[in-house]
């Protein structure tokens, strides 16, 4: 089986390269531009370098893509522009990687490898605020932010190219995943950052009272849910949420790392006017139809994975 990852070198792309690795007789390929306002690093995959093959390039660029997309059996897209902040700064840098970006590695598909199956790496923020008491995929999309608005754009371009030219893509949704090669900046996802703020000592700054309750997963397990995806015909064509059942509140999610790391404190402060106009609010995610399609299911409780992380030797890329 061959697989290419798409951003293998970023935080859940790594996680996936080691995820395939442990499948039997997978060869992956890495295509990853190292984009340093994402605060990319190849340090990422040096345990793995001499087990796969890496290509330094960029999906938004044809001969890149022409080096890395035929033979392969699945690919796995993980590359994107992933601060929710830095697409509002610069919306047009957003759309270029999270549209363009799309675009191109379905137009390279339907070239060079239209029999491969394609997972994209799809977010749950594409709905904004949550409308029901639990989400599922019949939801209504109102982003509160641009890369929200482009991930959701995204995953239209996936379907369109499933209908329109046969290709075989899936997208799934994830929520606020954690665990090791993420980042240590406040600018990415918001559970590796308090658990890097406790780790030092620091105080964990949460908004309002942080009663606003969120999905999290330990990135393992979305590893094994595109995986799972790759392998289920049934899902083609289509976007589905991929979240741990587990959803708690931010607050109780700060003072559980303050807990498990044993360092590191928690203050509640007002909230940042720009932060509060793109806040989604409560959410409690169902994928129900995901799991019950593929088999798929979390292993990982919040204090297993938390375990996990704190005792894994390659952390997080500094801030
Ligand atoms: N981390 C989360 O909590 C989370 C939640 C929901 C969805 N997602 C989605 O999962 C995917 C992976 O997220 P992540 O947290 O690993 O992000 P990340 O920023 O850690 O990794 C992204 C990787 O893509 C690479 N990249 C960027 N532009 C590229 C290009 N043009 N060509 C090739 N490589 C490029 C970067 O160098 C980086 O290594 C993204 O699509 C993201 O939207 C992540």
């Amino acid at each position: 089986m061959k697989v290419l990852i798409v951003g293998g070198a970023g935080f859940l792309g790594a996680n996936l390269v080691r995820y395939c690795l442990a499948q039997p007789a997978t060869e992956v390929t890495v295509l990853d531009s190292i984009e340093p306002r994402l605060h990319a690093t190849i340090g990422n995959l040096a345990d793995v370098r001499s087990r796969i093959r890496f290509i330094r390039g960029s999906v938004l660029e044809d001969a890149d893509l022409a080096q890395a997309l035929p033979d392969q059996d699945i690919v796995f897209n993980c590359a994107a522009q992933t601060s929710h902040s830095l697409s509002m700064q610069d919306p047009l840098f957003d759309a270029v990687q999270n549209c363009i970006g799309n675009l191109k590695l379905l137009e390279g598909l339907r070239r060079l490898n239209p029999g491969a199956t394609v997972v994209y790496a799809s977010s749950s923020t594409i709905i904004g605020g949550s409308a029901e008491a639990v989400i599922d995929e019949e939801h209504a999309e109102r982003p509160l932010d641009i890369y929200s608005a482009n991930k959701g754009a995204a995953e239209k371009y996936y379907r369109i190219y499933h209908r329109a030219h046969d290709l075989k893509t899936v997208a799934l949704r994830f929520a606020n995943l954690y665990g090791p090669y993420g980042k240590e900046s406040p600018e990415f996802g918001f559970v590796n950052y308090f658990i890097h703020v406790a780790r030092t000592g620091g105080e964990i700054q949460i908004y309002g009272d942080g009663a606003q309750t969120r999905n999290i997963m330990f990135a393992e397990d979305a590893a094994a849910a595109m995986w799972a995806a790759a392998r289920t015909p049934g899902l083609l064509g289509e976007a589905w949420f991929a979240a741990h059942e587990e959803h708690l509140s931010v607050a109780e999610i700060a003072t559980a790392i303050v807990r498990a790391v044993g360092s590191g404190s928690v203050a509640n402060v007002r909230w940042p006017d720009a932060r509060r106009r793109t806040e989604v609010g409560s959410v409690r995610i169902s994928s129900n139809r995901f799991r019950s399609l593929t088999g798929w299911a979390p292993r990982y409780s919040f204090q297993a994975g938390l375990a996990k992380v704190l005792a894994a030797k390659s952390l997080f890329v500094p801030a």
